[in-house]
Parts: C-alpha cells; sequence; structure tokens
C-alpha cells in the first residue's frame, strides 16, 4: 500500500493523479483549499478502493503548514509520496502594475512549496525513504513576456527541487520534478484548446509513471523536452524580439 499526501488535491491534475495511484490501491492524506470539495475527491477515491483522509489548508496560511505535515503523518504513519500541485496562473498585466499580486503568484506557487517542501524533506530524510515530487511547469524553462511572473515563481520551484534533489540524494530519497505542457484544466479554461493540449486523466498517469520510475525531471507529455529544448536555444537577440 503506497502512503501518498497530496496538496492541492482538487486540481484537475491531482485528481488525474490520485486516480491514477488509486487503481494499485494507496491511502491518501488530501489537502485543499476547501474542506467540503476535498472530501469530495477523498470519498471518490474511495469508491475506487483506496483510503482517504481530507484536511484543510490555504497554502497561503504558512504558519498553518507545519499542522498539515503532523496530521498527514498521524493519518498514515510512513509517508512514500509527497506531491504538490496547487498552484495559481495569476494575471501577468496586473502582476505588472501591483506589486501586491506578483507577490501572490510567488507566494502560492514557489513559497509555499519552499516552506512545505522543505518540511516535507526533512520528515523523509529522517525516514529515509519517500518522494518528494511537485508540478512545476515548462513555463519555468524561459521567460516569456505573456506569463513571466508565473514562469518565475515555476522556474523557481525547479531550481529548489534540483538543489533538494541533490541534498537529498545520499539519504534514499528521491526528488522528481515534473513540467507539464499545457493540460486542460479549470486553470487553462479561457485560453484556446489548440493541438498541444493535454488531457488531465493522461497528464496523471504520466505522472504516476515519473514518480514510480524514480525520473528527476518529467515533461508530460514528453513532447514538451524537445520543443522546450528549441525555446531554450532561441538567442536571446532573437527571443526579444518575439511575441511568445
Ligand atoms: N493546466 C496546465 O496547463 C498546467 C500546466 C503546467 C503546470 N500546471 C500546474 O499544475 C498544477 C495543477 O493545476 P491544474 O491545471 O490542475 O489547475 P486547477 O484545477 O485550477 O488546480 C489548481 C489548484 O490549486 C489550488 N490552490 C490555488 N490557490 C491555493 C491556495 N492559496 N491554497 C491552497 N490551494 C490553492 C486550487 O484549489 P481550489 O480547488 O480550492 O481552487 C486547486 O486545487 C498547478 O501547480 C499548475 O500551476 C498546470
Amino acid at each position: 500500500m503506497t502512503h501518498i499526501v497530496i496538496y492541492g488535491a482538487t486540481s484537475a491534475i491531482g485528481q488525474a493523479t490520485a486516480r491514477a495511484f488509486a487503481d494499485e490501491g494507496a491511502h491518501f492524506f488530501l489537502v485543499g483549499r476547501d474542506l467540503a470539495r476535498t472530501d469530495q475527491v477523498a470519498q471518490d477515491l474511495q469508491s475506487r478502493g483506496a483510503q482517504a483522509t481530507a484536511c484543510v489548508l490555504d497554502v497561503l496560511d504558512f504558519d498553518a503548514h507545519q499542522a498539515t505535515v503532523e496530521q498527514a503523518r498521524q493519518s498514515l504513519g510512513q509517508v512514500d509520496i509527497v506531491l504538490f500541485c496547487h498552484g495559481v496562473l495569476g494575471d501577468q498585466a496586473e502582476a505588472e502594475k501591483d506589486y501586491a499580486a506578483a507577490e501572490r503568484i510567488l507566494q502560492v506557487n514557489f513559497l509555499s512549496v519552499v516552506s512545505l517542501g522543505g518540511m516535507w524533506a526533512n520528515v523523509l530524510e529522517e525516514q529515509g525513504h519517500g518522494t518528494l515530487a511537485a508540478v512545476s511547469s515548462v513555463a519555468g524553462d524561459r521567460g516569456r513576456q505573456s506569463n513571466y511572473m508565473y514562469g518565475t515563481a515555476k522556474g523557481a520551484v525547479s531550481i529548489f527541487l534540483s538543489g533538494l534533489r541533490n541534498r537529498l540524494f545520499n539519504k534514499g530519497v528521491h526528488v522528481c520534478d515534473i513540467k507539464p505542457g499545457f493540460v486542460s484544466t479549470p486553470m487553462t479554461a479561457h485560453l484556446d484548446q489548440g493541438p498541444l493540449f493535454a488531457d488531465a486523466d493522461k497528464v496523471g498517469r504520466q505522472i504516476k509513471e515519473a514518480i514510480r520510475g524514480r525520473k528527476d525531471e518529467a515533461y508530460v507529455p514528453g513532447f514538451w523536452r524537445p520543443i522546450m529544448g528549441a525555446i531554450r536555444a532561441v538567442p536571446e537577440p532573437l527571443f526579444k524580439r518575439m511575441k511568445l
């Protein structure tokens, strides 16, 4: 039985990943911002044969982070996987005008992962096993004018995970950076769903495979690796003239 903690448990990608793990029998500790909706996710997983407990946290309430770690440990005992799926796209234009909006994007997407990820890294290090995984984004691979505030936060998450991975490598703890491209979820519902958009269930199954396969970094779907390689290779004098 795999013991899994998921932050952002009501997210479309988090739910899809949880369903993929539920198929093999898992015990979940689900953390969401809204208890009733997190409970619904727990009930859905229970109907699939898993065990699940729901817990409420707004990740902007940094003082409450440690309590979720303690509650999860009490509920699950050992913890095999901690997965961070919460996030906000934010409003780039608003963030350019208003620092408070920019700060919120950084706090939800990045600083909460530093806080919670740091706490969980210490727990897993003490256990001597486990995987810490977070959903960053291809948006973190290069700053683009259309969404560089979100991209900054996600890129910072990737650097943070890289450092944690190096720190924990010899302690039996694995750190997995999951980089989705466009996924059809409530976060992207306002965008035109072009051919690059992936189905959340497919992405959830690929996230499970990446965690099981102890991947350091997983582009989901995999075709985003060459796409982002090409985007990173564009020389800056040319890139700054592109309207991306
Ligand atoms: N969709 C994409 O194209 C895409 C691409 C790359 C990366 N990602 C990342 O994938 C992850 C999952 O996103 P999604 O696409 O599945 O979108 P989603 O369904 O909109 O999920 C976003 C999640 O973040 C939670 N959240 C937002 N602010 C929070 C806060 N202050 N405290 C606690 N939880 C908070 C939401 O809670 P509520 O349900 O209560 O609102 C929801 O569970 C995010 O990290 C996102 O950045 C998505």
